[in-house]
């Protein structure tokens, strides 16, 4: 798995065809997928053929005439990557005149070029330079002196990449990748003949243009003209390691292209199987963090939050932590610590603290964020369909006729999906959007969503049901798949519910703001396909769980998968997109406090035995305290001490008052992380964390995909997060002796049915693995459900819409919703950390220019805003992607604290926090520019300020 440096480039995209065909390539004999390109056939027969415009990754272009070959029987000198391969072709792709031609299209290139290879970023990788080592040039007989674009002036303007025109072939590689791998049409080639240059838009610099810094274009071009500022500086790299993004559930595979240990430049991995070589701005980019002078390094701890902190050595650090824990449950009882894992970290790091928690501290005390995310997929999923994760593979949208996001913006959240959603949508998949807000995918270049069901925040469940009452009422169900797969029982049940009138579109109309008429069109296009073909798939986010009713929307939606027949095949499904980078595989490590790995319940002896057997220690039969049951725990008293790896709830839980408080009652928390963060201000013990290029592991993705993580540099602290907790459960007087990550998986895989094929040299032949992966699946399951569902039957439930408690009044007349922004990432730990800054360097409050009109705000005023739980202050953005009521923020900067005002309402099943629904009051609090200085002199300004706001209000 080591050294990727220079993968194969094919020259075209594969083909699949069952019909094959044979042909000869300069005497060799060669048999591939009809629908090959000659030039393919060629690579794959071990002869490269000269190129430049022609590339794996994109569809062929034909442009630049260096792959010309001849056929035997033809006339003419046909390009290779245009030509499909035919039965009985006789190839030759070296010849006098082949040679010859290709000569003369590269003098064409090269008096038109700077020359400047010596200094030039690209020595060594560029395949101009190589080309014109292929082709022997040795002079350009048209000299230099002819007109040229050698003085073009550089756009610099893009913090990552360069475009330096002067370089540029015009070969069109960039402006192909940016619409058929990105999807975003950023680019065009503007003027004709001699004048035509790549262009991000009339006029415009990169940054100014439509450019999402995808890298895509970089990746595509062949010269220097489009390249990364990091390899301007530190020049080429010497060997690669293959490695998974951090940042997001797509888990996008990627080459960290390296020297030494110097990362140089990560390029997206032709092969990870979750995004095929493309990547966003995050994960090509925004590596910076991991190398950061905030980056803590030194263990401390302190006695009190008020006291300094103290640079002591590991061994000091952990022991402390051991002995006030160990104090603590002697002062407390064993219930009053625990533990949180964190979605950041590898399976094997999740799996230790969960271990940890219920081995060396002997109690079920241990929670993850996926509290706060996804929980109620967890729950809503295992209740119908008997699993706690999504169906499909990203792959499997190529297949779906319509789709159906819901709660979700996949163009932020979730870019390289979305890109490849957006290209199924282009090929002709229609798509419906439910959604309070316009989001990109509503309309975009070359996107339109047949319907938009803009529907008011809390309602859901409402839309759900009454979608599901068009399709039973109409007639729409599909009879057949209800009856062989699913319980008839519940299933009548559900019909009988949602046939009753009141839960018709028109009657729910006044509820969800949805039209009738539009909700029933998007009904009968989900269950009905589009020309005969009903692939249909859901995709969903945290616009369906973070709600009071979060887990009955997921039922909702598993309810509306079986009813129309689309689960068990390609093209369809329930797809939940997971928000961090392992949040699916730290639920799957048994990190919530009722399930051991494998979600099996601790109460249940059986399984508990098998754990006792393989740990050595007897189980708490009793499930533990889910984080916001820590919280009261320790308001109540009960609860002292906490291990939080890479967590940071102080920013990422709700209703930031209460936390503190809670925070503050305890008495020894142990925060680890990369950086000192807002929880870590109330911690006593700081262990320095790791960083994903610090160690080995593997990640699980939103499509259940486990990916190998591997270390690229030694941990900058000394230890990976794995080794600490490792050293804290001994210093608990628990052994570990793990001496690699794979060991934990080996034990991972020997716990639990769904991973016990895995193991590391798995992952290492196939790349990646998606679970359940045992002997009936000996290469793990792309797709779930197949011929029955997990839990035997599909299950209907019952979807009854009950309000949230958070209403509207008129002291809080708008409902506030949050969502994320392409460039930053949740608390922004490690965007902000970055360059990413330059696209969004605050959270701003998004407003409908009604209500902004109404309340006197203009576009960047500052505004209060005020709800029941608290008060902030942002800047407006005014803007029609907003309904009139409803407003929306991002929540990626601490001192936006945009979780000061949501409020502690949850999910009736799951806890997980209702962010996505608070009503609240915007005001103008002050003039922008006095207010603007307050609020960056201190908190205590910004409080009086925004007390005065309340007080207006309050009159
Ligand atoms: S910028 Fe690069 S990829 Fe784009 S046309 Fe120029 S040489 Fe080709
Ligand atoms: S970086 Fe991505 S979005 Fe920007 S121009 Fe290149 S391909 Fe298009
Ligand atoms: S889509 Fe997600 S996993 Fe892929 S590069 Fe971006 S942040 Fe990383
Ligand atoms: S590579 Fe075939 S025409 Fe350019």
């Amino acid at each position: 798995m080591q050294n990727h440096l220079n993968e194969v480039d094919f020259g075209t995209p594969k083909r699949v065809s069952e019909r094959e065909v044979t042909l000869e390539i300069d005497g060799t004999p060669v048999t591939v997928p009809a629908g090959t390109s000659l030039m393919r056939a060629a690579v794959d027969a071990g002869i490269k053929v000269p190129k430049l415009c022609a590339t794996d990754s994109l569809e062929p272009f034909g442009s630049c005439r260096l792959c010309l070959v001849e056929i035997e029987g033809r006339r003419g000198y046909p390009a290779s990557c245009t030509t499909p391969a035919e039965a009985g072709m006789k190839v030759r792709t070296q010849s006098d005149k082949l040679q010859q031609l290709r000569k003369g299209v590269m003098e064409l290139y090269i008096s038109d070029h700077p020359l400047d290879c010596l200094t030039c970023g690209a020595n060594g990788n560029c395949e101009l330079q190589d080309m014109a080592g292929v082709t022997g040039l040795r002079n350009v007989r048209y000299g230099f002196d002819g007109a040229n674009h050698l003085d073009a002036k550089k756009d610099e303007s893009n913090p990552y990449f360069t475009y330096d025109p002067s370089k540029c072939i015009v070969c069109n590689r960039c402006v192909r990748a940016c619409e058929e791998t990105q999807g975003t049409f950023a680019l065009t080639i503007e003027g004709r003949g001699f004048e035509s240059r790549v262009s991000p838009g009339q006029g415009e610099s990169f940054m100014d243009s439509e450019c999402v810094s995808c890298g895509a274009c970089v990746e595509a071009c062949p010269t220097a003209t489009l390249q990364e500022k990091s390899v301007i500086w530190l020049g080429q790299a010497e060997h690669s390691v293959i490695t998974t993004c951090a940042y997001c559930g797509v888990g996008c595979g990627f080459k960290a292209e390296m020297k030494g240990t110097q990362v140089v430049r990560m390029v997206p991995w032709k092969d990870g199987q979750a995004n095929e070589g493309h990547s966003c701005v995050k994960g090509r980019f925004a590596w910076g963090y991991a190398t950061h002078q905030d980056r803590m390094l030194k263990p401390m701890i302190r006695r009190k939050i008020t006291d300094p902190w103290q640079e002591v050595s590991w061994d000091e650090a952990i022991n402390h932590a051991a002995n006030e824990f160990r104090r603590i449950q002697q002062e407390h009882g064993r219930e009053s610590i625990g533990g949180i894992t964190s979605s950041r970290c590898t399976n094997e790091e999740t799996y230790l603290v969960q271990k940890l928690v219920r081995a060396a501290f002997g109690n079920n005390n241990v929670d993850t964020c996926a509290r706060v995310c996804h929980s109620p997929t967890g729950y809503g999923l295992k209740q119908t369909l008997g699993e706690s994760a999504g169906t499909q593979t990203f792959a499997s949208v190529d297949h779906s006729d319509v789709i159906l996001v819901i709660g979700a913006n996949p163009t932020d959240g979730h870019p390289v999906f979305a890109s490849r959603l957006k290209r199924r949508l282009r090929q002709g998949a229609q798509l419906i959007v439910i959604d309070p807000r316009r989001i990109d995918l509503v309309r975009s270049p070359h996107v339109q969503a047949a319907h938009h069901l803009q529907l008011k925040p809390g309602t859901n469940v409402a839309v759900i049901t009454a979608f599901a009452h068009v399709i039973v009422s109409e007639g729409l169900v599909d009879e057949a798949f209800v009856a062989e797969r699913c319980e008839a029982k519940s299933f009548n049940e559900w019909r009988n519910f949602v046939t009753r009138a009141e839960h018709s579109p028109e009657a729910t109309e006044a509820i969800t703001g949805v039209s009738a008429a539009e909700l029933r069109a998007a009904a009968r296009l989900f269950a009905r396909g589009m020309n005969g073909r009903r692939n249909a798939a859901i995709y969903y986010g945290l616009g369906v769980t973070e709600h009071s009713q979060g887990s009955t929307m997921v039922m909702g939606i598993a309810n509306l998968a079986m009813a129309t027949g689309n689960v068990g095949r390609e093209g369809v499904g329930v797809n939940p997109l997971r928000g961090q980078n392992n949040v699916q595989g730290s639920c799957d490590m048994g990190s919530f406090p009722h399930e051991l790995p494998g979600y099996r319940h601790v109460s249940d002896s059986t399984i508990r035995a098998e754990f006792e057997a393989a740990w050595g220690v007897a189980l708490d039969a009793e499930p533990g305290l889910r984080i916001p049951n820590m919280f009261d725990a320790a308001l109540g008293g009960s609860f002292k001490g906490l291990y939080c790896q890479g967590e940071d709830i102080a920013q990422s839980d709700p209703n930031t008052q209460h936390v503190s408080a809670a925070l503050s009652a305890m008495e020894c928390i142990v925060v680890q992380d990369l950086f000192l963060n807002e929880t870590a201000k109330f911690a006593h013990v700081f262990l320095p964390g790791s960083s994903f290029l610090e160690k080995d592991g593997t990640f699980t993705n939103a499509e259940r995909r486990l990916s190998r993580v591997r270390k690229v540099m030694p941990p900058k602290a000394g230890l990976a997060d794995w080794e600490v907790t490792q050293q804290l459960a001994n210093a608990l007087g628990y052994p570990m002796a793990y001496r690699h990550p794979a060991e934990i998986m080996a034990e991972i895989a020997a716990l639990t049915p769904s991973f016990r094929g895995i193991d590391y040299a798995k992952l290492d032949r196939l790349g990646s693995v998606q679970w359940p992966c045992n002997d009936e699946a000996p290469e793990g399951t792309p797709t779930m459900h197949v011929e029955r569902f997990v839990r035997g039957k599909g299950r209907f439930v019952i979807t009854q819409y009950v309000a949230t408690d958070e209403k509207v009044t008129r002291r809080f007349p708008l409902l506030l919703t949050t969502g994320r922004i392409l460039s930053q990432y949740n608390v922004g730990a490690q965007t902000r950390r970055t360059d990413n800054n330059r696209w969004h360097a605050e959270d701003r409050l998004e407003i409908h220019p009604h209500d902004a009109e109404e309340r006197g705000i203009r576009e960047g005023d500052w505004v209060g805003i005020f709800s029941r739980a608290g008060e902030t202050v942002l800047r407006a953005l005014v803007t029609e992607r907003m309904q009139p009521g409803v407003v929306y923020t991002t929540f990626h900067f601490p001192e936006s604290g945009a979780n000061v005002i949501t409020t502690d309402n949850s999910d009736w099943a799951t806890n997980c926090p209702e962010y996505k629904v608070t009503a609240v009051q915007v005001m103008p609090v002050m003039q922008p520019s006095t207010w603007q200085q307050a609020y960056r002199q201190n908190d205590r300004e910004q409080q009086a300020l925004l007390e005065a706001g309340r007080a207006v209000l309050d009159r």
